[in-house]
């Protein structure tokens, strides 16, 4: 197998995937997948894309874009995403994307939570993202390793030269003149989440090992509507477009109750959903329900198939009978700082996009459906920054192959402990008191003799955890409250 690249991409999301197709063929370019390709959020995404409909509508996404992310938004990449969005969507569509038209062809918008306009594009009903990803694979003239675990950057005086790989029982290096990590975020970090199960923060805990900057750890989103009775470590998402086209939200006597916490009840921003929802189940021990009773089963099965099926599959009769729901774990705004084309602060060669980056994008709080959108508008930069400097010559210094034990024996208990602590310390609502105690018992897991895979995940859990401490007041999706038990 070749073991030199010019460029190598980790992750196969839509940041990852549309990175690599707007690279020349001419490069040589590998991708490297934790497991299948699908194993990634963007297969899982729902609702759909955000992207200002007309040149109008742009100042209005980036309003609410702003207002979402609570004021703690950096100005320059929400006009970057708001004001390229319309490109992005219009290259995806040249390229043969379809998205879901009305019968004349027209684009269906649809609206989600703290939008004020409908401006979310969606395929195959709630199959958004997996209609994207495949499409990407389709068109992608590169390489994908399979299976293969990223254990470290090759990193030497301030210059990345690759990643040290697992794959096939091997430990090895894969050399490339530019790295660009498109991992996405850190879900497993909690005991509910909506992610998929190959996200587990490791490129993120590699990075806080050689010293990286992450920034805004502390603001993790949780999304409000997800069934997490299942089994399955992914809890399925049950997509803000269904309260965007009328779902409500009711506890086990039919009540509204988020107009209680907010004027704008189910369709205010996605943390202060969370929060009623999470409150009034602590206050009232109520069981919380999705009311899908605004759709005809006809209507529903055609414009929600995704959710139709699993639900269905799972025993609901939906839309007849509502679900039970809880908020979930859904996404990290925070991430590895880059710039605004992915350049990661002082590592040159190395680049981060999608949801692992930060570049300050989506503030305090993600407004729904924006990501998609980040991964086509930053990749495309992304892509433009390394051909400008990819052609100088880089010479590669002999780094080490060896690699410390990835898992130890005990390792599983230790990691659903780390989930529980995280999702009951460092979840919805924190307080000071309960953070330290996440970050002592964090502490303690790093000096037993772990693998090295949960030492990453225990120091990204740290860095979000002491964000968490340092930031004293509430802010968007980051809640002090004063108690909280567990
Ligand atoms: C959803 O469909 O509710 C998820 C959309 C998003 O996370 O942006």
């Amino acid at each position: 197998m070749k073991t030199s690249h010019d460029v190598l991409i980790i992750g196969t999301g839509i940041a990852g995937l549309s990175t690599a197709l707007a690279l020349p063929k001419s490069l040589s370019v590998l991708i490297v997948s934790k497991d299948y390709a699908w194993e990634c959020n963007t297969f899982y995404a729902q609702g759909g894309v955000a992207v200002a409909k007309d040149e109008a509508d742009i100042p209005l996404h980036v309003q609410d874009t702003l207002g979402a992310g609570a004021g703690h938004c950096d100005a320059e990449a929400v006009d970057v995403l708001c004001s390229e969005g319309p490109k992005a969507i219009k290259h995806l569509i040249d390229m043969g994307f379809n998205f879901d038209t009305d019968e004349e062809g027209n684009l269906l918008y649809t609206k989600e939570a703290a939008h004020s306009t409908n401006r979310i594009l969606h395929a195959g009903g709630d199959a958004t993202g997996r209609y994207i990803h495949l499409f990407l694979m389709q068109q992608l003239p590169f390489p994908i390793l399979y299976n293969t675990q990223v254990t470290d950057l090759l990193i030497d005086e301030g210059v990345c030269y690759g990643a040290r790989v697992f794959h096939n029982d091997t430990i090895f290096n894969l050399y490339a003149k530019k790295v660009i990590i498109a991992s996405g975020g850190v879900g497993s970090l909690y005991e509910y989440h909506t992610n998929a199960r190959t996200i587990s923060a490791d490129m993120q805990g590699i990075c806080l090992s050689h010293g990286i900057a992450l920034a805004d750890m502390e603001m993790m989103q949780f999304h409000p509507t997800a069934f997490v009775l299942g089994n399955s470590v992914r809890k399925q998402l049950l997509s803000e477009s269904l309260r965007g086209e009328g779902a409500m939200v009711v506890d086990e006597d039919g009540k509204r109750f988020v107009f209680d916490y907010d004027a704008r009840g189910e369709l205010a921003p996605r943390d202060v959903v969370s929060r009623a929802i999470f409150k009034h189940k602590q206050k009232t021990n109520k069981e919380v329900y999705l009311d899908l009773s605004a759709f005809s089963k006809e209507h529903f099965k055609q414009r929600f198939p995704s959710i139709y099926f699993n639900m269905t599959n799972i025993g609901y009769n939906v839309p007849e009978q509502r679900i039970p729901i809880s908020p979930a774990f859904h996404y990290s705004m925070g991430g590895i700082k880059t710039d605004l084309n992915g350049k990661v602060s002082h590592v040159k060669d190395l680049y981060a996009v999608g949801e692992c980056a930060h570049t300050g994008v989506h503030g305090a709080n993600r407004l729904a459906s924006n990501s998609l959108l980040e991964g086509l508008v930053f990749s495309a930069r992304v892509a433009k920054e390394i051909m400008q400097s990819i052609s100088q010559p880089k010479v590669q210094p002999l780094l080490s192959e060896t690699e410390e034990v990835l898992m130890r024996e005990n390792d599983k208990v230790l990691k659903n402990e780390l989930r529980h602590l995280m999702w009951y310390y460092a979840g919805i609502l924190r307080d000071p008191k309960n953070l330290e105690k996440a970050r002592q018992r964090v502490e303690e897991m790093l000096i037993l003799p772990i693998g090295k895979l949960l030492r990453l995940r225990l120091l990204v859990s740290r860095e979000i955890i002491t964000s968490a401490l340092k930031r004293k007041t509430s802010l968007g999706a980051h809640y002090i409250k004063e108690e909280v038990t567990a």
